[in-house]
């Protein structure tokens, strides 16, 4: 399991798993599941990967 944020230790599943439960935009999932609040080492990554899958479920 790829771990994209390490200070909450969401992978792309949790990522997956937000969007599937009705999130929409990068800001939600960041909200929701915590990622990329923390150092901040994970954003530009969180956010590339929520875009991709966000733009793949809709
Ligand atoms: S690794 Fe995501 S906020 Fe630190």
């Amino acid at each position: 399991m790829e771990i994209i944020c390490s200070c909450f230790g969401i992978s792309k599943d949790d990522i997956q798993d937000a969007i599937a439960s009705g999130l929409s935009t990068v800001d939600e999932v960041a909200e929701e599941t915590g990622a990329s609040h923390g150092c901040g080492r994970c954003s530009q990554e969180f956010d590339e990967i929520t875009k991709r899958l966000l733009s793949e479920s809709a």
